[in-house]
């Protein structure tokens, strides 16, 4: 094994080495939520625009964009993931020394707490991939290969059991990033005496404004019926288009 290689062994499996892979993944992720934020709130300038995103998401760099994203998501998480349940091991194992300061449990509770969180994230996270991605029902996959990617999200979050369970997870989620997001400046070192309040008042607002965000699209389609009228056109046309073997017309406009 190389010198590198094992430098970076060794950096894998040291404590720091850990809690920084975690803070600079959840960095990652963290950004990543601003940014699929504010393209999920183009559904409320109608369809045109959503879409167009969409569209554009899917041909970046000639097509290659989207899986450089999705091959650096995957990464991010499995690391973010194994890195937290291992640091969590490591605690653990900490725990049972007879040196245990008060410091060290309510540390070990919220990062229980954290763990939890995570891994029902982890949960809802691989419900949206088959959701929203795979598409496992039928008429979205229709819709999304028509190129109606607004029309797909609305009638996904018709679904009243659906927008429950979305609303529920961006409350985890929003637990989540209130602690997590101060944890990354913390472990960057730039949680100071000085800055920490300033740091836990930036890490609430964030998840607040993430947990509102998000869970105004499902609130607004499955309570306030936002977006049913057009949905109903939109499932009209691709219907009118399939019966008079237009598919490839409709297609090929997005
Ligand atoms: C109400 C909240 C959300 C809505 C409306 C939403 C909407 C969507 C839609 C429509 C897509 C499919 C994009 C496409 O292929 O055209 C998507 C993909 C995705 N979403 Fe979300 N999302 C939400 C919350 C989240 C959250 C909280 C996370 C992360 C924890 C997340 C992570 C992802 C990822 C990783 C993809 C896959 C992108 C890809 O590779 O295709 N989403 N989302």
């Amino acid at each position: 094994m190389s010198q590198s290689t094992c430098s970076l062994c060794r950096f894998w499996h040291s404590s720091i080495g850990k809690k920084l892979v975690v803070a600079l993944t959840g960095l990652f992720l963290v950004l990543f939520l601003a940014g699929h934020l504010v393209g999920n709130l183009l559904i409320f300038q109608g369809s045109a625009d959503f879409n167009e995103y969409a569209h554009f998401l899917h041909h970046m760099m000639h097509g290659w964009g989207i899986w450089v994203f999705r091959i650096l998501m995957l990464v991010s998480l499995v690391l973010h993931i194994l890195a937290t349940v291992q640091l969590v091991a490591l605690n653990r194992a900490a725990r049972t020394t007879r040196y245990q300061k008060e410091a060290t449990m309510v540390a070990s509770r919220s990062s229980r707490i954290m763990i939890w969180s995570g891994l029902t994230i982890l949960v809802f996270f691989i419900f949206h991939i088959l959701h929203y991605t795979v598409r496992v029902s039928p008429d979205l996959r229709e819709l999304a290969e028509f190129g109606q990617s607004w029309a797909m999200t609305v009638k996904g979050f018709q679904n009243f059991f659906v927008s429950i369970f979305y609303i529920i997870a961006m409350g985890l989620l929003c637990s989540h990033l209130s602690h997590g997001v101060g944890s990354i400046f913390q472990t960057l070192g730039l949680r100071t005496r000085k800055t920490a309040g300033p740091i836990n008042l930036l890490s609430k607002a964030y998840a607040l404004i993430i947990f509102v965000g998000f869970i105004s699209i499902p609130v607004s389609i499955c309570f306030f019926g936002y977006g049913k009228e057009e949905l109903q056109q939109t499932e009209q046309a691709v219907k009118d288009a399939k019966a008079l073997g237009l598919e490839g017309i409709l297609k090929d406009a997005h």
